[in-house]
């Protein structure tokens, strides 16, 4: 065992971390405020190659791995948790999806520009009804013969507004239940494709999150990704490395609002001394730095999981479980450590506490990585 990072991965870190102190931070109070996407700041981290981390370089990604994956989500949510959603399903549910599963011709035209992120990308499994209850889609993909016509609602879309390909799931066969699940690419423009509103959300709001609505949409076939019914299992297989990328969401989130709160208590003053000195405040700290560590090794560890071929299901959702819990518990306290101040915008952690909250909830709420771990654990 061994706990260095490698020079490439530091590096990666620290151009993550330069990237959100210089470009992310001087507009993030106002996108949020606005609920304004950060276009530019995504185009130039594709310019960087942070759209396509882990993918290939034959298919203009980086050739990252996943452990430098964790170190830069974290150094962006740190700043922008919205930027880190973005890469986050752009990364983990599109483009490692497309790589893994998809055939030379979709790599060809889908994956290499979602990759360089001249595209982005959009995972549409959640519908009104059927959330947790991911196997009940309501979506359907009748097969046509040479296509699929494609019918229902998608909700809650990540990039819902801004992406170019979107991979949705759909069934097309109700009698063979989850084994009759397609996973589709569709690009935006097809006819009888619909963005709805954009959601008005409480946290992550420079991230946009609309419905999709599919009527007639004609897909054709060498859109389907896999063999015939493998859409659930697809969509499975990628949300359990999309889970280590929200865990590091959350990780970045905590570490964000704890180096905030470090740095606040050593400059306000209260009784005569700094809020650092008083006992009370140390202890907070104290506590707040080690659930970081222990969220962060378990990112790690998952990570490292993923690069060395291992199964990781379990280890992910423990990550995104534990690192969820402390980024509430910590952006809480961080508030608290600011008193009034913390209430307010200019001082960050108020949208950190915000954002903290839908990490409990999307890529599988917390109860949900419960069902699988303890599944996991029961086998
Ligand atoms: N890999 C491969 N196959 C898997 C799998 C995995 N990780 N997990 C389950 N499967 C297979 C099962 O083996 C089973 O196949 P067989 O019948 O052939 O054995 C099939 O899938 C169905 O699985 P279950 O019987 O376990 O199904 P279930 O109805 O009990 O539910 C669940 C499983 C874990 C609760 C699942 O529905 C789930 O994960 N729900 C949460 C959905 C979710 O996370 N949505 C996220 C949307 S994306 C998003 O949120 C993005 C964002 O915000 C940014
Ligand atoms: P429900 O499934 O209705 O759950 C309601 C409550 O009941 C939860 O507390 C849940 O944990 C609990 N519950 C449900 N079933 C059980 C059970 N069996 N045991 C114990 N408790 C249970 N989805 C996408 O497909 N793509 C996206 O890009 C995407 N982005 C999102 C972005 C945002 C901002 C939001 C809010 C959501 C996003 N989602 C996305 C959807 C997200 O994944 C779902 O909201 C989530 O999976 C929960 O589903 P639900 O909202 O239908 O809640």
């Amino acid at each position: 065992m061994q706990f260095e990072f490698t020079e490439e991965q530091l590096m990666i870190k620290q151009a993550a971390r330069d990237f959100a102190q210089t470009e992310l931070k001087p507009g993030v109070i106002e996108r949020d405020e606005h609920q304004k996407f950060p276009a530019e700041q995504i185009k130039k981290l594709g310019e960087l190659g942070f759209l396509g981390m882990m993918v290939a370089p034959q298919y203009g990604g980086s050739g990252m791995d996943a452990i430098s994956y964790v170190l830069a989500i974290e150094e962006i949510a740190k700043v922008d948790a919205s930027a880190a959603v973005i890469l986050s399903v752009n990364n983990s549910l599109i483009c490692n999806g497309l790589e893994k599963f998809g055939t030379d011709a979709q790599k060809e035209k889908y994956l290499v520009p979602l990759a360089k992120g001249e595209h982005i990308g959009a995972f549409c499994l959640s519908e009104p009804e059927a959330g947790s209850d991911a196997t009940s889609q309501h979506t359907t993909a009748i097969d046509m013969g040479d296509h699929y016509l494609l019918n229902g609602t998608k909700n809650w879309i990540t990039n819902g507004g801004t992406a170019s390909t979107y991979i949705v799931m759909a069934q097309t066969d109700t009698a063979k239940k989850h084994d009759g699940i397609n996973a589709l690419i569709i690009e935006k423009g097809m006819e009888g494709f619909t963005i709805g509103a954009k959601e008005n959300k409480m946290g992550v709001r420079g991230s946009d999150t609309h419905s999709i609505m599919f009527s007639d949409v004609k897909v054709p076939k060498e859109n389907r990704i896999g063999d015939e019914g493998f859409g659930f299992k697809f969509a499975m297989k990628l949300l359990e490395g999309g889970r280590i990328g929200i865990a590091a969401q959350a990780l970045g989130i905590a570490s964000g609002a704890y180096e905030l709160a470090l740095q606040y208590s050593k400059e306000r003053k209260a009784f005569g001394k700094t809020l650092a000195d008083l006992q009370a405040i140390q202890f907070k700290l104290a506590d707040m730095a080690t659930e970081i560590e222990a969220a962060r090794l378990m990112c790690l560890k998952a990570a490292w999981l993923k690069d060395h071929g291992q199964p990781y299901a379990q280890a992910s959702s423990m990550a995104k479980l534990f690192a969820s819990d402390v980024a509430m518990r910590v952006t809480v306290e961080a508030v608290q450590i600011h008193g009034g101040y913390g209430y307010v915008k200019e001082y960050h952690v108020e949208r950190l506490m915000r954002d903290a909250k839908i990490t409990q909830i999307y890529e599988g709420t917390s109860e949900i990585q419960r069902i699988v771990i303890s599944r996991e654990v029961l086998k």
